[in-house]
């Protein structure tokens, strides 16, 4: 037995799917102690956009490291903060034309969901925040009110409060009017919810199975909170940071949301580093009023500092939309063709091959994933019962290693269902 199945809790769980132990990285791979290479196409679940160990961003950090930087400050001024700031706001927002306060939550995902949620709550005056069927928002007890999977839910031993789960354009709901019901249950009186705070969405939901909303849906839904006084809370923490192509996953439909939430790739280089961007009017926060020890990650600011250059330098946005279509094409030609009950989706560098119409159990999926990794691949699933392959590199990542990731899984799925499925 290691030391990892005799003192570490029960709840860990990627090392069970990749169960060896990795030591270096770099670009997108990783290296086990034996020194065994495995191209990386599940990048810290989407932490590491510019890859491991960027060269740059490493460079960036040493220099800071060797110069005697502060490391830790609570939300003190900085001179790392500082330019963080001024970038983001130079880089990021202003050539949108987005007019954002910036908040730095404890540094996780989830940190910046319950900021958001309570924030909503505060401005608004009201409870409940709509979120969706398949959501994923975080596993603490305010954010996991709005992650709907059953099984963290019930691991809360308590209520999960506040939140009102709506309908999402998949699966039964493909053909609903999906924003005409939630409409009907803001205006009827007789629905039994009361108006909600907010109403949080992924335009890409992840953990859900990689499921994408179509611009129409989202300025549809931006539409309806405005009209009812309701704010719009995008959770871009998985598909944020150029991940579908564009900075924000929301940019391609036009939409402002009242917030968004960042976090993984935010960090640079893997580093734990949370935001909430705010329309100005919405920070009637008083001074500490949401406080935490952990605000101040200063080195996630160089890295993130650093990461802007890389977006930039490396034309990263441009990249991820050139090597979108290499995926689709690949996909199309070379992994739907093994069975035509295989269905896929996605956006920019986030794609799921669903394998849910040949095994819903999730088995087969786990197999090829299983299988995947024995050829060199470290590839994660994702939606209901984990039937859905998650492609998920980081976004450095040439066609060369796109092709060499997506061989694998090809030649895996073909191997895994000759031998599972009768056709
Ligand atoms: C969309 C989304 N929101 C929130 C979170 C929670 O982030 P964290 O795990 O850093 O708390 C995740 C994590 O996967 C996520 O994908």
């Amino acid at each position: 037995m290691s030391i990892f199945e005799q003192t570490e809790s029960e709840v860990r769980s990627y090392c069970r799917a990749f169960p060896v132990v990795f030591d270096r990285s770099e670009g997108c791979f990783m290296y086990d102690e034996d020194g065994n290479k495995y191209l990386d196409f599940f990048a810290g679940a989407g932490a590491l956009n510019y890859g491991h160990n960027n060269p740059y961003i490493i460079g960036k950090m040493t220099e800071y490291l060797q110069h005697g930087g502060i490391l830790h400050a609570l939300d003190m001024s900085t001179v790392a903060k500082r330019k963080f700031l001024t970038d983001f706001q130079e880089r990021i927002l202003k050539p949108r034309g987005l007019d954002y306060k910036v908040m730095f939550p404890a540094p996780t995902g989830t940190n910046a969901v319950e900021s958001a949620f309570k924030l909503a709550r505060k401005v608004k005056g009201r409870q409940t925040i709509f979120a969706f069927q398949g959501a994923f928002h975080g596993m603490s007890l305010g954010s996991l009110a709005a992650t709907s999977h059953a099984y963290p839910r019930a691991a809360s031993g308590t209520p999960l409060l506040g939140v009102t789960f709506m309908p999402f354009p998949y699966g039964f709901n493909k053909s609903f009017d999906t924003i005409g019901y939630i409409e009907n249950v803001i205006e009827d009186d007789h629905s039994g919810s009361e108006v909600p705070a907010a109403i949080v969405v992924e335009t890409v939901q992840a953990e859900g199975g990689i499921i994408p909303v179509d611009v129409e849906w989202q300025r549809r839904l931006r539409e309806l909170c405005y009209k009812h006084g309701i704010l719009l809370i995008v959770d871009d923490i998985q598909i944020g940071c150029g991940r579908t192509g564009e900075f924000f996953s929301f940019e391609k439909a036009g939409i402002v949301p009242d917030m968004v939430t960042l976090s993984k790739s935010i960090g640079g280089i893997g580093l734990p580093m949370a935001l909430l961007l705010m329309r100005p009017e919405l920070d009637i926060w008083g001074p500490a009023e949401h406080n935490g020890t952990f605000r101040g990650n200063q080195l996630a600011f160089v890295a993130a500092d650093a990461a802007l250059d890389v977006l930039e330098n490396d034309h990263l946005l441009e990249h991820v939309k050139q090597t979108e279509k290499f995926l689709v094409k690949y996909v199309e030609e070379k992994i739907l063709p093994l069975d035509p009950r295989i269905e896929y989706r996605g956006r920019g560098l986030i794609y799921g091959i669903d394998f849910t119409a040949l095994d819903p159990s999730g088995a087969l999926a786990g197999k090829i994933s299983k299988k995947c990794f024995e050829n060199g691949l470290i590839i994660e699933r994702s939606g209901r019962n984990d039937t859905v392959l998650k492609i998920l590199p980081p976004l450095v990542i040439t066609e060369e290693e796109l092709k060499q990731g997506l061989d694998i899984i090809a030649s895996s799925a073909a191997e895994i269902m000759s031998k599972e499925i009768a056709k």
